[in-house]
């Protein structure tokens, strides 16, 4: 017997290139998850015309029409409600949402960050990623929890760092990482095959692919690591 699938709302505040690729992924019949709404901080969000191009539900709730942050998470939760929300995906939602939000919702709201955490939780990552000489970033998809990028982790995907990476190329190979690793991750909840228990991310009936690799940046390459440039880059 084929599940229901879960009414999922995703919550924006910007571009919406992960709504994008959880809104694509949905397109397909057999995924477990419906994009039923998207639901803005900003008017001028860009994802909210590709959404309402889609033919979905668009809602913006503005931060400047409430007079306090609980009024307004109080107007985001009745919207969730409005439009049926199972499942809450907040993809580049740029406002920590309150303890009581956060609560009512845990367990079915789900956030991307980019970057591994629990390394470089908040802004600029990509740059602090840089700064910091690491040779592998990434992204994470979890459960969210009342402090910022700290709720169980549900699915990561790791990218090198390339010796001769800036902000902008590292950007966009995490970001192409977050497209695919998204959707996979809302694919785990929506089946309650990735599940929040007691704290913790608690999969069932998942098996993981067998996988005997290993991500290592530089290489493996059959070129000879420049250490030397390499050294340049790591403090
Ligand atoms: C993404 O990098 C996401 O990980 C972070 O905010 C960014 C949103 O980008 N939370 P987009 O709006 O999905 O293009």
């Amino acid at each position: 017997m084929t599940q229901a699938s879960k009414r999922t709302v995703i919550l924006i505040s910007g571009r919406g290139s992960n709504m994008a690729a959880l809104i694509d992924a949905a397109d397909d019949s057999a995924f477990p998850a419906e994009i039923v709404g998207v639901i803005s901080d900003k008017a001028g969000a860009g994802g909210l015309g590709l959404a309402a191009s889609k033919g979905i539900a668009t809602r913006v709730v503005s931060r400047g029409d409430f007079p306090s942050k609980e009024e307004h998470d109080a107007a985001i939760d009745a919207t969730l409600v409005e439009l049926g929300a199972e499942i809450v995906c907040l993809a580049g939602y740029m406002r920590l949402l309150t303890t009581g939000l956060v609560e009512k919702w845990q367990g079915r709201m789900i956030n991307i960050h980019p970057a591994l955490l629990p390394l470089l939780k908040g802004l600029d990552t990509h740059q602090r990623a840089l700064d910091a000489g690491l040779r592998i970033h990434g992204c994470t998809v979890h459960f969210v929890t009342a402090a910022m990028d700290d709720g169980p982790i549900i699915a990561q995907s790791a990218v090198p760092v390339l010796i001769d990476d800036d902000e902008r190329t590292l950007s966009a190979r995490v970001l192409g990482a977050e497209h695919a690793l998204y959707p996979m991750a809302l694919r785990l909840v929506a089946e309650g095959k990735a599940r929040m228990e007691g704290g913790r991310t608690v999969f069932a009936d998942f098996e993981s692919p067998s996988h005997n690799g290993l991500v290592t940046s530089p290489g493996p390459s059959s070129e000879p690591v420049d250490l030397e440039a390499l050294a340049r880059f790591t403090p």
